[in-house]
């Protein structure tokens, strides 16, 4: 088990009264798992996803990652386990505007202090893996929806997380590019073993997910496994 929720609450104080985002959730992922998670608007999604490694922080509950308890660990342990293990995707894409594709990749390596040389050299690499390779210079203005989106996927996967989360990271692409990118993330999660957990709307793709979990009024409704696919299956 790579993410394990015990009892998740996290509460929200609003005009006086208190809102229960997250009402006592719990949860386990395992190494590899690709996990999806629906549910209606408001329904906590994101709550779920900013939450477990902290940038929300719980109101009470557990959270264990790779062995650990990190709800209860300063915010400078947080922030050293999201630098290291944790890539994020979000809806908006979050490039930054101003540098170049292979800049915007970087960002995650120089934050480990990573010297610059090697820094250019695994984020080409990375570019090559997402097709990117001939726009390394581009600005992400210069790029189409597509492609920022698999630049901004390029930067969540160049330090090699254990765990990817996305929020939405389909939600500004028309149905062709989603599935390009879904698939994209499928591959990813394949070639690498890398774990995925992918808040979505769209039911095709909660489709991509071997863990399914339905969200309602901040409560886990549902919760599916899907067998994974034996490797023999997957070469045909
Ligand atoms: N900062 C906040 N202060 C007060 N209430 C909040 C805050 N952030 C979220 N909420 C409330 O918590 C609940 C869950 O919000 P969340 O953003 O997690 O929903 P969601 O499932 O991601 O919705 P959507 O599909 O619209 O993105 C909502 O009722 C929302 O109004
Ligand atoms: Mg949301």
């Amino acid at each position: 088990m790579i993410l394990q929720g015990e009892n998740v609450l996290k509460q929200y104080h609003h005009n006086g009264g208190l809102i229960n985002a997250l009402n006592n959730v719990s949860f386990k992922v395992n190494k590899g798992d690709f996990v999806t998670v629906t549910g209606p608007s408001g329904s906590g999604k994101s709550t779920l996803l900013l939450s477990i490694f902290g940038l929300i922080r719980l109101t009470s509950g557990t959270i264990i990652f790779d062995g650990k308890r990190i709800d209860n660990i300063s915010d400078r342990k947080l922030t050293d386990v999201r630098k290291k293990s944790v890539g994020y995707i979000l809806q908006s894409f979050a490039l930054v505007p101003y540098l170049t594709t292979i800049q915007n990749v970087m960002i995650p390596l120089a934050l480990e202090k990573i010297p610059k040389k090697e820094q250019y050299k695994r984020a080409a690499a990375i570019l090559d893996y997402v097709g990117l390779s001939d726009r390394m210079e581009h600005l992400p203005r210069e790029l189409s929806a597509g492609q920022q989106q698999r630049v901004a996927i390029a930067r969540s996967i160049v330090h090699r997380p254990q765990i990817i989360m996305a929020d939405e990271p389909t939600g500004n692409l028309d149905p062709s590019l989603s599935l390009e990118i879904l698939d994209f993330l499928k591959k990813i999660n394949r070639d690498n073993k890398i774990t995925i957990m992918m808040v979505t709307h769209s039911p095709v793709a909660a489709e991509y997910g071997t863990l399914k979990l339905h969200l309602n009024e901040g409560k886990i409704v549902e919760s599916s496994k899907v067998k994974l696919y034996s490797p023999e299956l997957l070469n045909n």
